[in-house]
């Protein structure tokens, strides 16, 4: 069978080289950052892994089947892949059915055969066995090619102590899985002129890429906590933005290698003007740089960046920030687009092990099981894991273009709907994208 390529693995090795040059003696005994397998070596192994993107694929992670179809080649041969399904808690199951229908068709097309299997996640495994991630769930995602997650969380889980909330799994899967980099494109799509609540002329044509920290920063910064001020008596909570040397290098060279494939244009978003980290963030970023002369960087401070973004987001080609920063930008970024039901996202390491791809939005419990959440997101991200994770060019290709066809003809979920659209559940949305893949797309 042919080699599965990731595209441009020389870049993963150049990130994760870079990452390792600067990186303390000491750090590598807390969690050793393994050399990513050359391409050839995971497809002899008979396993296929999701690295961190450094070319065209890459640049066309926006959700444009056009952009992709430079690499569109397709492997020879029947083809196996193995996916771990977690559906998590509100609409997950809802449109992880849609998106699952959606792999189906493009498998069946494509002449692949997509082995996928459930397992437990967030609140759902909280309710079945105690935790949001248990150890048999992350050993089956460990095991496969890639994982798909629609998404957790819940009121119902909201007063629980925070070691066992189901976000808290999510962090843990990204950790364990060494997921540092996550990219979440955010492209409009010409079809939804008028769903977002900025003028068109400041959304249209925007396309660009968060690349955001994952691994690090505030969420497992340490140390934190809730306690008791002993000299007042006052509650105190804290937690801790911490950012290494290393950290910071191979995401900024992760987000290098990107600009190099799009606009040749980053802005490093951060708080240098208060924050310690944010300084050696800004210097680490400034170093890796040094090796990208034709990349044109720029700093912003968050506030201001999110300021931009609703101004006049088409100045930004890529964007990388830390954990934080990335969180609240992306969703912001989601506005752009239309809705948070548009975005997907990839969530990469260094090859060792599968990525994780999943949409940008929350499990909405608001509207969980009444079929109106839209599934796009979470189809744009199985479209994402097939280029990314399974390098199924033309399937991935497939997908993105039967969504736009869909877009094309009218139809929306409720959360993009405008004047004289047909208005649809996330089911019939689901068949829809399946009878587009299915007749060949656009
Ligand atoms: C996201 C989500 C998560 C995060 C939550 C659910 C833990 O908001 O993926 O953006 O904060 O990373
Ligand atoms: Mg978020």
């Amino acid at each position: 069978m042919a080699a599965f390529v990731v595209p441009c693995v020389g870049g993963v090795g150049a990130a994760a080289a870079a990452a390792r040059r600067g990186r303390p003696a000491g750090a590598s005994a807390r969690r050793p950052l393994r050399v990513p397998a050359p391409a050839g070596a995971a497809a002899a192994a008979g396993r296929r892994r999701a690295m961190v993107p450094t070319a065209t694929a890459a640049a066309s992670a926006g959700g444009s089947p056009a952009a992709a179809s430079a690499d569109a080649v397709a492997p020879a041969g029947p083809r196996t892949h193995t996916i771990t399904l977690l559906p998590g808690d509100g609409i997950g199951e809802e449109i992880m059915a849609a998106t699952v229908d959606v792999l189906d068709a493009v498998a069946a097309r494509f002449d692949l055969t997509l082995s996928m299997s459930s397992a437990l996640m967030g609140g759902a495994a909280i309710d079945a066995t105690g935790e949001p991630l248990p150890a048999a769930t992350l050993d089956a995602c460990r095991a496969s090619d890639a994982v798909l997650l629609a998404c957790i969380g819940g009121y119902k889980w909201d007063d629980l102590p925070r070691a066992s909330r189901p976000e808290t799994g999510l962090l843990a899967l990204r950790k364990q899985l060494g997921l540092f980099a996550n990219l979440r494109p955010a492209k409009a799509f010409a079809q939804l002129e008028g769903a977002s609540s900025l003028k068109d002329e400041v959304v249209n044509g925007v396309d660009l890429m968060v690349v955001r920290e994952l691994t690090g920063g505030v969420y497992f910064g340490t140390p934190k906590g809730i306690d008791t001020d002993p000299a007042t008596g006052a509650r105190v909570g804290y937690s801790n933005m911490v950012y290494h040397d290393y950290e910071v290098q191979r995401i900024a060279r992760v987000a290098l290698d990107i600009a190099m494939k799009r606009g040749k244009s980053l802005v490093s978003v951060d708080k240098a003007n208060v924050l310690e980290v944010s300084q050696l963030w800004r210097e680490e970023v400034i170093k890796a740089a040094a090796d990208y002369p034709e990349v044109a960087l720029s700093h912003m401070y968050v506030d201001n960046a999110a300021m931009q973004l609703v101004r006049w987001p088409k100045q930004f080609d890529v964007m990388v920030t830390g954990n934080l920063f990335g969180d609240v930008l992306s969703d912001c970024a989601s506005m752009l687009v239309g809705s948070l039901g548009m975005l997907p996202s990839a969530s990469l390491g260094d090859g060792s092990g599968p990525g994780v791809f999943e949409p940008v939005h929350g499990s909405a419990p608001d509207i969980a099981g009444t079929d109106a959440a839209n599934p796009v997101a979470c189809v744009l991200s199985a479209a994402m894991m097939l280029r990314y994770a399974l390098g199924e060019f033309p399937a991935a290709d497939a997908v993105e273009a039967a969504v736009e066809a869909v877009l094309d003809a009218g139809w929306r979920t409720g959360d993009i709907m405008s004047e004289g659209k047909t208005l649809v559940g996330c089911k019939r949305m689901g068949e829809l994208i399946v009878d587009a893949v299915s007749a060949g797309g656009k």
